[in-house]
């Protein structure tokens, strides 16, 4: 089961932040309602207080005058209770803050003495207390409450912020190229995350050394195959001057054939194996375009025989890091891709040109491009496609992504689509050398 870390922490600070706030929200209303309920008692001994000075006529209960809202009644009882209800409930009361029922409303009731005997009652009905009180305490948590939000806000911030080193490094991760084993920084990390870093750098060593292994037997195996296979084929070759019947000459031919396909593969191997085994090589800079004009040279009978029109679409002097054999090698597989996929009739066109900072070396044909779906995995080694023709190993084009990469450039495939025509675009953008290089 998968979770997520960020929601986690989120739901839990806030459920936490939700209940203490609730918690200490009742706390302060409640000390506040009862603070407010004091002060009102406080105030009723202060009107007594005043009002003892005074003497009201019986029986005329009056308001004191204060707010409306407060309700506070002041009533003078005089030497001896009358016959009134009011007066007979309130008599025998004791000197001091009372609650008590008055005309079926409870009431808090303030009974004071004079030196005289006589009796004056500050009363006050006990609803109208509650709702100064619960109106006090609402505006003493309203602050309070009006932060909540706030609050779960910034956590929210703090915690995407705090969580943000983790999903970067994803990211780094992400953004590698698939043969960039180098081990993650530690600097500008958080100290949290050093663990988990030293685990995937760990493990990063260790399939960097795997890989170096696979890489050194595929070398080792391919470069110890070329002796036996080029002496098959030259034996092969050797038995085409001997007698031969018809039969044996079919034989011969398929034989022949076998041998110069393993050839063709050990070779592929071999080149590949060596780019990534990766032998540091002094810097050297080539001419693009010299490179471009050998291999057209190369392939022109070819691409005769196979009425297929090569040639440039437009050529510049152009200068990249990078030595002839490697390049050479690229645009081989390039131009042999293309001149297999072209139709009789067909052309081939390469453009070596500058653009800003790079070199471009573009290679397009007239054959049927590729399916859409092989395009995401075409550069991968051994892979031929859903439309592979001829023999083939399915390295080519590994061999020309591992170069361009190795020479920090980029190599990409498009099909060409349009009015009735198609085939297929292979552009390959390398950095131009620097002047100074350029120049030795
Ligand atoms: N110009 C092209 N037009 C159409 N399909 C192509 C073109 N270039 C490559 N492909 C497709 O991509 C596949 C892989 O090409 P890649 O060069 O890697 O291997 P290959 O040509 O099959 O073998 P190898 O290059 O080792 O002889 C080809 O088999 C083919 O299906
Ligand atoms: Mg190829």
């Amino acid at each position: 089961m998968t979770y997520s870390l960020r929601g986690r922490l989120l739901i839990g600070l806030v459920l936490m932040i939700l209940g203490a706030g609730m918690a200490t929200g009742a706390i302060i209303f409640r000390w506040a309602f009862d603070e407010a309920i004091e002060m009102q008692d406080r105030t009723l001994t202060r009107i007594a207080a005043v009002t003892l000075q005074t003497r009201f006529p019986t029986g005329k209960p009056i308001s004191s005058g204060t707010d409306d809202k407060s309700g506070i009644v002041i009533e003078e009882l005089g030497n001896r209770p009358d016959g009134s209800a009011g007066s007979q409930l309130l008599w025998p009361l004791k000197e001091g803050l009372h609650v008590a029922t008055l005309d079926q409303h409870p009431w808090r009731i303030l009974l004071r003495t004079r030196s005289d005997g006589s009796r004056i009652v500050v009363r006050q009905p006990t609803a109208a207390r509650d709702g100064i009180a619960r109106e006090s305490a609402v505006y003493a948590i309203l602050p309070f409450a009006a932060a909540m939000p706030f609050l779960m806000l910034v956590i929210a911030l703090v915690v995407m912020q705090s969580l943000r080193p983790m999903v970067q490094l994803a990211e780094h991760l992400d953004a590698r190229r698939s043969d960039d084993l180098k081990k993650l920084p530690l600097e500008r990390t958080p100290r949290e995350l050093h663990p988990f870093i030293d685990s995937i750098n760990r493990l990063l060593d260790r399939v960097q050394v795997l890989l170096e292994q696979q890489r050194r037997f595929i070398a080792d195996a391919s470069h110890e195959l070329r002796t036996p296979i080029t002496a098959l084929s030259l034996q092969a070759e050797n038995l085409e001057q001997a007698e031969l019947s018809e039969d044996g000459r079919k034989r011969l031919a398929t034989l022949r054939d076998g041998a110069r396909r393993t050839k063709w593969l050990v070779d592929q191997l071999l080149t590949l194996a060596r780019y990534d085994i990766g032998h540091a090589t002094a810097p050297v800079t080539t001419s693009l375009d010299r490179c471009a004009k050998d291999v057209v040279v190369d392939f022109l009978l070819d691409a005769v025989s196979h009425d297929v029109d090569l040639g440039f679409d437009r050529i510049e002097p152009i200068i990249v890091s990078g030595d002839s054999i490697t390049l050479t090698t690229a645009i081989r597989n390039l131009v042999d891709n293309a001149l297999r996929f072209t139709p009789r009739g067909g052309r081939v066109d390469i453009s070596v040109f500058g653009n800003g900072a790079n070199a471009v070396l573009e290679v397009r044909d007239t054959g049927p491009g590729i399916p859409p779906g092989d395009l995401d995995h075409i550069f991968e080694p051994f892979v031929r496609g859903s439309r592979p023709n001829g023999d083939g190993t399915g390295l080519g084009l590994s061999i020309v992504k591992r170069v361009a990469e190795r020479l920090d450039g980029t190599v990409s495939l498009s099909n060409i689509d349009g009015s009735g025509t198609t085939g297929c675009r292979v552009v390959m953008t390398l950095p131009l050398a620097a002047p100074e290089a350029s120049k030795s």
